[in-house]
Formats: structure tokens, sequence, C-alpha cells
């Protein structure tokens, strides 16, 4: 007699009609597998990040970052226009300014390379969202992401600067503010300063769980911020921890943060996930430098499709948790989903 009484809903028995379960017929047309997805890419989730230098009519490509460029405000507000229209949201900015000293002077200046840039964007394309990166490390004479007394990287003195260098950032129009300094007390320090002057409507998205990465090596190139003498351990997160970032994202969000960021991205997809699943806020994760560098060169050597490695490795990101992914690829990923739609 034929039965199917072994078949419960939900809870998968095989029956003797079906003796394995086919799961490849979904998979079996591009529609198909289009109606069953579980992740979308979208030009929303990106944010693009730009540096930009000190002078005029200057472009320079990154040497490790092909397709990245250090550029004058002039080019960065004609770049913006172009990220716009690609229909990506947003921009976060890193500024590389004319002279450096010990105290990072350049980065709290109303009139820096960052709130001069800030300026000249949101007056030629508003509706961009103008994030900030709000750090010392590409203002200091020495590199370090704050102030330096004898070995120590002090924490009190530095977030100080670093509140002063948000609300200037404020002042020039910066839609949101983002601390990526990893020191202690920074979040409430800026916001305490934002609110104090009105900024109250400007979120925060901090660098909340920022590790200590051998990824970042082409940024500091590109942002000219590479530690003269040691580096960022003291500050930065030891890649082994998982527990500490959820401490450090909990202590973020008591102190302010509206967004938290987890960065790298794809060797902490798992932190990532966490971070969303413990606390639900918007959740950021920074596909950053060396993530970027290592797909470029291995595709430039043919031995990676590298278009299709970008589209995995930010498919993975979000199915990972992101809700945004900062990320070098923004403009190629963009173009990629305007002309790949079924
Ligand atoms: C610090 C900062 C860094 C990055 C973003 N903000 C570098 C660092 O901590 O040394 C790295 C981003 C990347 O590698 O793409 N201002």
């Amino acid at each position: 007699m034929h039965t199917n009484e072994k078949l419960v809903l939900g809870s998968y028995t095989q029956t003797d009609m079906e003796p394995f379960k086919r799961l490849r017929r979904t998979r079996m047309t591009e529609a198909l597998r289009s109606m069953v997805r579980e992740t979308e890419l979208s030009k929303n989730d990106f944010i693009y990040p730009l540096f930009v230098v000190e002078r005029e009519n200057y472009k320079k490509e990154i040497s490790s970052m092909p397709g990245v460029y250090q550029m004058s405000i002039d080019l960065i507000v004609r770049e913006c226009v172009e990220v716009k229209k690609l229909g990506i949201p947003a921009v976060i900015l890193f500024g590389i300014p004319r002279e450096k000293d010990e105290v990072g002077s350049g980065a709290y200046d109303e009139l820096g390379v960052i709130q001069q840039a800030t300026r000249a964007i949101k007056k030629e394309v508003p509706e961009l969202v103008v994030i900030t990166d709000v750090c010392l490390c590409e203002y200091t004479s020495h590199g370090h992401c704050g102030i330096v007394r004898g070995n120590e990287i002090v924490n009190d003195e530095s977030i100080e600067l670093l509140a002063k260098e948000a609300l200037t950032h404020a002042q020039a129009g910066a839609d949101m503010i983002a601390p990526s300094d990893m020191f202690d007390g920074r979040v409430k320090a800026i916001r305490t300063i934002l609110d104090a002057n009105g900024f109250t409507s400007i979120p925060i998205m901090s660098y909340a769980a920022k590790y200590a990465s051998g990824f970042y090596g082409p940024f500091r190139e590109a942002a000219e911020s590479t530690p003269h003498f040691g580096d960022r351990r003291s500050h930065q997160m030891d890649p082994a921890n998982s527990n500490e970032a959820i401490r450090e994202v909990e202590q973020d969000i008591i102190e302010g943060a509206d967004i938290v960021m987890v960065k790298p991205a794809t060797p902490y997809l798992d932190i990532i996930r966490r971070v969303k699943d413990t606390f639900g806020l918007p959740t950021a994760a920074y596909n950053v430098s060396g993530e970027y560098s290592m797909v470029k060169a291995a595709a430039q050597l043919g031995w990676i499709d590298g278009e299709r490695v970008m589209m995995e490795m930010l498919t993975g990101i979000k199915r990972a948790g992101a809700d945004m992914i900062l990320t070098y690829f923004a403009k190629e990923a963009s173009q990629y989903l305007d002309t790949h739609k079924l």
C-alpha cells in the first residue's frame, strides 16, 4: 500500500514517494533562482569612500588600488555628481591636508580640506548624503589617530580634539559623522558637542568594532596615514576577539551611536551577524582597501573573475547582516546592477 503517513509538514520527514529532496528544482533557470533569492544587493546599500587633497585640478591613482584616486576638491565635486547620478546615496570623505603637525590641527580647522570639500559638495549636490570620517591620523605628523605623549597615544585629550573635528564637519554641512579612531568615550564626546551646538539631528555612524588589521595597508597609502612608529593595537581591536566586539558596540550605542560599523568586512562576517542579531541597529560593514586590492590584483593576473568575485563578496557581506556597505566597489557594483537586470 502506498502511504503518505510519514509526511509531516514542517518537520521534513521523508516519504517513500520522495526518497530524497530535490533541492535543485528551484535552481534550474535564472528566473527561478531570482524568485527564491534571499539576499538582493541594491545601490542603496552602498557608501562610496573618497580621498580629498588640498590642491586644485589634481587626480592621482592609488597604485595599490586601481580605479581609486586622490582628488582635489573641484574634481571631488564632479565625482560626487557622477556618484549621485549612478544612484549611490552616500559618500564618506577622507582628507589629506597640505600640512601635518603633532596635534593634527588641519582636522579641526574650519577651513580644512574636509570642511571645504563638504561645503562644496553640499552646494553642488545637496541630495547626496555626505558622511565625514573623524580621525586625526591623516592630519598628524606622526600618523597616529590621537595625541602622543611619550610612548602612549592618549585617550581623553584626543577625544576632545575629535569632538572639535566633528563639530567643524557638522558646521560645514556634513549629514553624518563617522568616528574611526576607536578611543574610549569619543561617541559621547561627539554627541555632546553636536547637541550643545544645535546639531541634534546629525546621526553618528561609529566605527564600533574596528580591528587592528593588515587589510588597511593600501588605505594608508591613499590617505598618507601610515604611523611613523608603533602601530594601532592599543586602540583598535585584536582580530581574535568576538565577545569584546559586542562590548565595544554596546558601549557606542549607550553613548549615542545611531549606526554601528564592523570593519573590515569579509574576515569578520561572524561579527557582523552577531552585532546585527544582538542589537538590531542599522549595521554597516566596511569592505576595506585590502579586500578591494586583493580582488583587483588577482583579477589583473587573470586568476579570478573580478566582477563576479566583487558581487559575491558584497552579497556575502549583506547576507551576514550588513544593512549598508562602505566599499570602493560602489561605482562598479552599481554599474553592474544597472546592466545585469533580468
Ligand atoms: C582611520 C581609518 C582607516 C581606515 C578608515 N579610517 C585606517 C586605519 O585605521 O589605519 C581604513 C579603511 C580602508 O582600509 O579602506 N582614519
